[in-house]
């Protein structure tokens, strides 16, 4: 089995010098128009300083209409080339490959924020507050995947290594994917193949445009009773995107420990029959160096981490070293020291037992 601090390549031959991946996080310090922040581009360097193989950005929309969260940054616009640029060229001082993640939020894009009606594959309850949200009609759907598609050429020319398509999280792309999001009768509703066709158009769309050795890894929630995907329906998604030229699957676990009714581990279920296919990272849980050795000996090839990288910027070569790791909650000091800014630090405040004076 692999260690953490061996190289590997995605599908594309693109090495990656080790297997620490720092997943996706929502950080909130970025402007209102969508510009990266010097708080947003200065925690991820600190994270590359850090030693991870490949650095996540949050999530970033890819229209203005997608926004899900306050202080997102941007990619659907030539505004944000500069931030983007000055970000994917100072990650370049570092051994790490880098990756935006682009994503639209569909139904999950407050109107409070967008000023819209939030949209979806089909008509959905969302809350009492929000109400449903709006079928996007066919032209809508095709200006999305243009937009996905624009996103990530803009984030090639920034320089960045590739993209991460956020199809997990019950966000647009996860709409589209699951039956009780999707009940469209047009192409992209239906079957498996029919609710996989936005993101795989997306693939295709941005494949026909980028140089490559640009790379697109994909996101996915194995399982989600909320959207309604089941690990059978992730199994046959994967065997789709494998058909694709993408370079590697992300699957966010939330907690890579969990057994399914016939005791193995979504990880296994998936390494085991794709792995030999595509590199899979695996996320969800991971605080200590042998809970990281365990996703690999589930067969994963890279292992995602984000809570424990926000105290421990260096955790690549903490976990190398065998250093023991304090876990949460942590002060407000400790977590400033760690380059998080305080808007990030007071959203920290709001997940469980983080911080010493959060929740
Ligand atoms: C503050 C915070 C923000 C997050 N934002 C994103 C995001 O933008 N995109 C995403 O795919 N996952 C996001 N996640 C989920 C993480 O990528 C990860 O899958 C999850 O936290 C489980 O990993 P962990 O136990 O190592 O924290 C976020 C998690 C945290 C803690």
């Amino acid at each position: 089995m692999p260690s953490m601090d061996e190289s590997w390549q995605m599908r594309n031959g693109m090495e990656i010098p080790n297997r620490s991946v720092l997943a996706a996080m929502t950080n909130k310090q970025s402007h209102g128009d969508g510009r990266l922040s010097d708080d947003e581009i200065g925690f991820l360097l600190r994270r590359a300083k850090g030693g991870f193989g490949i650095i996540t950005t949050a999530a970033s929309h890819v229209q203005k209409s997608g926004q899900g969260w306050e202080g997102e940054f941007g990619v659907w616009s030539d505004h944000h080339l500069p931030g983007l640029t000055d970000l994917a060229m100072n990650l370049k001082k570092y051994d790490s490959r880098s990756f935006v993640q682009i994503f639209h939020g569909g139904m999950r894009a407050p109107s409070s924020l967008t000023g819209q009606q939030p949209c979806s594959a089909s008509e959905n309850f969302i809350s009492e507050n929000e109400g449903h949200s709006r079928a996007l009609t066919i032209e809508e759907v095709e200006e999305t995947i243009r937009d996905f598609i624009d996103a990530a050429k803009r984030c090639e020319s920034a320089g960045f290594d590739g993209v991460e398509l956020h199809g997990a999280h019950g966000y647009l792309i996860a709409q589209f994917l699951g039956t009780n999001t999707n009940r469209r009768i047009d192409r992209f509703g239906g079957t498996v193949e029919e609710r996989c066709e936005f993101l795989l158009t997306i693939i295709r769309g941005i494949r026909a445009v980028v140089r490559p050795d640009f790379a697109i890894m994909v996101r996915l929630s194995p399982v989600s009773n909320e959207i309604g995907i089941t690990l059978e329906e992730t199994k046959q998604v994967i065997a789709l995107l494998i058909e694709e030229d993408i370079d590697a699957v992300h699957i966010s676990c939330w907690d890579v420990f969990d057994v399914q009714d016939n005791g193995k581990t979504v990880t296994h279920e998936i390494c085991s029959t794709f792995s030999d296919s595509i590199p899979i990272v695996s996320t969800g849980s991971v605080w200590t160096a042998d809970d990281a050795q365990f996703v690999l000996d589930e067969g994963a090839q890279a292992v995602g981490v984000a809570r424990v990288a926000l105290p421990h910027p260096d955790w690549p070569s903490l976990v190398a070293n065998g250093n023991s790791l304090s876990r949460p909650p942590f002060s407000p000091e400790e977590l400033l020291q760690a380059d998080l800014s305080p808007v990030f630090v007071d959203y920290m405040r709001r997940w469980k037992g983080f911080v010493t004076d959060g929740r």
